[in-house]
């Protein structure tokens, strides 16, 4: 059960998830494009992954690289012709290999719960999961929320330079998901490794509120940043709309500012309720005040 293909292998969390099924004794394929960087392909070698090259729009190429594979795990981060397209023709080379399980690139926010249209990646998630759950085989999405590592990057959540915390709606106290690119890498490790994983894994390193944050951040530096109400939810959902209709280069960047404007809305919208945290032992949770105390 533990012959385990990895698309997106050599990616950010990619190599993580390559990282930590090494660590627990399966053997690891990374499935690339013949364009990918050397580099990065000696340093999955170096961790002990077998690479194959193969033309991700050729399903007869995947499936070929998928013999013998139990679990196919996708951490491709991309946009329609990634999320869709390749993932299709993954899961459908995988499908004709009989590989029995698939994790979709999900790692995101739980959006089954949310509005189509409300967040342009998320829906391209959603319809992607529509097709694998068409399929025969059986899958398993690891929500995450967001990576914790945001908190560096000055978003309106937590801003360093103009030490500010910030909230839409009444939602000083609302808790907010984040779990850190390790912490994800090794539970979805976990994952694939379980036959009987089920099909939607909440997880969070932390849960915390604006409320928190500002507390945090005075116990990790005894400064006081100040807690900004930013708009209410439904004015900031009409900013959104405008703003993305008003910057249609946009829909062909990954992280264009209005995504990333919809992704804090989605955090402020819907949150993890049923945290699977608790499933595997081996994943040691970051703790909110210890990752904190990393950024500011
Ligand atoms: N929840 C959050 O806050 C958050 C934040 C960031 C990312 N994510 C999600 O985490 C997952 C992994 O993201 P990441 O940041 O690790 O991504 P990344 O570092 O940008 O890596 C992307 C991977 O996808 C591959 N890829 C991209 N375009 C491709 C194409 N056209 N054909 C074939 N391969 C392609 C890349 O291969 P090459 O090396 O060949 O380019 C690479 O292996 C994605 O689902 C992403 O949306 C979540």
């Amino acid at each position: 059960m533990n012959n385990i293909l990895v698309a997106g292998a050599t990616g950010n969390l990619g190599n993580r998830i390559c990282r930590e099924l090494v660590g627990r004794g399966a053997n690891v394929t990374a499935i690339v494009r013949p364009s990918t960087d050397a580099g990065k392909l000696d340093a999955l070698k170096e961790l002990g992954v077998q690479v194959v090259e193969a033309d991700l729009a050729s399903k007869e190429a995947i499936t070929a690289a998928c013999a013998g594979i139990d679990c196919v795990v996708s951490a491709l981060a991309g946009l329609r012709e990634v999320i869709i397209d390749i993932q299709k023709n993954i899961l459908d080379g995988a499908i004709a290999a009989g590989v029995q399980r698939f994790i979709p690139s999900d790692f995101c926010t739980d959006y089954t719960a949310l509005l189509p249209g409300m967040n342009r990646n998320f829906d391209l998630r959603r319809e992607f999961r529509e097709y694998l759950d068409s399929t025969v085989i059986k899958s398993s999405s690891v929500f995450n929320g967001a990576f914790a590592d945001i908190l560096q990057y000055n978003t309106p959540v937590l801003n360093l330079k103009d030490k500010s915390v910030g909230y839409w709606g009444e939602k000083a106290g609302w808790k907010l998901d984040f779990t850190t690119m390790d912490n994800t890498a090794a539970f979805t490790a976990e994952v694939a490794l379980d036959a009987d994983a089920p099909r939607d894994l909440q997880i969070a390193s932390f849960q915390v509120s604006p409320d928190d944050i500002q507390e945090l951040v005075k116990k990790a530096t005894d400064q006081t940043f100040s807690l900004q109400r930013l708009s209410g939810l439904e004015d900031f959902a009409l900013y959104l709309k405008k703003q993305r209709a008003e910057n249609p280069a946009g829909e062909n960047e990954l992280y264009a500012r209005w995504q990333q404007g919809q992704y804090m809305y989605s955090m402020f919208t819907t949150h993890h309720d049923k945290l699977a945290n608790d499933r595997y032992d081996s994943v040691q949770w970051t703790g909110a005040l210890e990752f904190i105390k990393t950024v500011v």
